[in-house]
């Protein structure tokens, strides 16, 4: 016999960025951050998750291709799961699975991503938030979302915040062992459902810097990051709450750029310095920036992960529909620019 379930994650997207951690192992941030988790039907991952006597060792292909799950991530989200299994009984298959009978089943993962893999499109969040959730349900395991979230940040940070639609904010939390550092749901995806978000696809090649590696390198070397985390962001967390409960999207731009832009400026001040945009990222953000102050109060914000890829959030339909004859107008994908495509991440649609 074999017991399946399948889920569907979607990515989220910071606007308050996490970038630096205190405990490598647990994965801890040095700052809370803030995203928006896109609609599953744009960005998403797709994971099925199987188990059977017959499987000999816990096996895992991504888009296709096998993968090695000795990685501590994979090792420490299944260990995680696996101690909270709970008997399980399929009667149409005639199968019961005792809560003591998982530590000596093998489970076999087949996940999908329908964008980029580490193209800085938030791959690994939708990946393990998805894998820790499919797992979850094919051991019955009895937790809340928040818990879940809090075994998911052990594959990786960004993770924690796909267990929720709408706004998220991952709180950094306090206790070493990381039992406070989950994410918590700030309003879910009909409070803001105006926002449209357009992915411009600058480059769907693999990032030089992987986030982990680069933030590891931002925090032993850079002097910005410690003002960044300590000053700025715990203000700006605080602010970003209230702009998205009150939908004030002048103030919500101002701070979604701003951090981008700063935690772009940490990677510079890192040694040796990451470049994760490029010179159309660049302008992406020049023309953002011109016709936001031209039409005299922001109807576009900008954001960039760990790649040259645009999240771009527009106010409403009539601006996205805007800003994407803008985009096409100066950036048509294929030309000269190394733009392929655009993707509508809305979380509305
Ligand atoms: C720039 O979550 O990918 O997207 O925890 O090491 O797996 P690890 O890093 P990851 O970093 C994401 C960084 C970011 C900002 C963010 O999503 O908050």
């Amino acid at each position: 016999w074999v017991l399946m379930v399948t889920a569907q994650t979607p990515t989220n997207i910071a606007v308050i960025k996490y970038w630096g951690k205190r405990d490598e192992n647990l994965i801890l941030a040095i700052n809370d951050s803030i995203s928006v988790t896109l609609d599953p039907a744009h960005l998403c991952t797709t994971t099925t998750v199987a188990v059977s006597p017959a499987f000999n060792q816990d096996r895992m292909w991504l888009n296709g291709k096998e993968i090695s799950l000795s990685g501590g991530r994979y090792q420490n989200c299944l260990r995680e799961i696996r101690a909270r299994a709970n008997d399980v009984e399929d009667k149409k298959k005639g199968v019961k699975i005792a809560k003591k009978d998982w530590e000596n089943l093998h489970v076999h993962v087949a996940s999908y991503n329908n964008f980029p893999t580490a193209a800085g499109l938030a791959s690994s969040a939708a990946g393990f938030a998805c894998l820790v959730y499919s797992l979850a349900k094919l051991m019955n395991v009895q937790e809340d979302n928040g818990r879940l979230s809090a075994i998911a940040r052990q594959g990786s940070g960004s993770a924690c915040r796909s267990l929720y639609g709408g706004f998220v904010k991952w709180v950094m939390g306090k206790e070493e062992n990381g039992s406070d550092s989950i994410a918590v749901p700030l309003v879910d995806e009909k409070h803001w459902d105006e926002l449209v978000i357009i992915i411009a696809v600058v480059c769907s090649r693999q990032k030089e810097t992987s986030s982990t590696s680069g933030m590891r390198e931002t925090v032993e070397t850079s002097a910005l990051i410690e003002h960044r985390a300590k000053e700025v962001v715990p203000k700006r967390i605080i602010q970003m709450e209230e702009a998205i409960q009150k939908r004030d999207f002048a103030t919500f731009t101002h701070l979604t750029c701003a951090d981008s832009n700063q935690f772009h400026a940490v990677c510079l001040d890192t040694s040796p310095p990451i470049f994760y945009m490029n010179d159309t990222s660049h302008r992406i953000i020049s023309c953002v920036e011109k016709w936001n102050r031209s039409e005299g109060t922001p109807q576009v914000a900008y954001t960039f992960d760990a790649g040259p890829n645009a999240v771009l959030i527009a106010r409403n339909r009539t601006y996205a529909a805007l800003l994407l004859q803008r985009l096409l107008f100066h950036f048509p994908p294929n030309s000269e620019t190394d733009l392929n495509s655009y993707v509508i991440g809305d979380k509305s649609l």
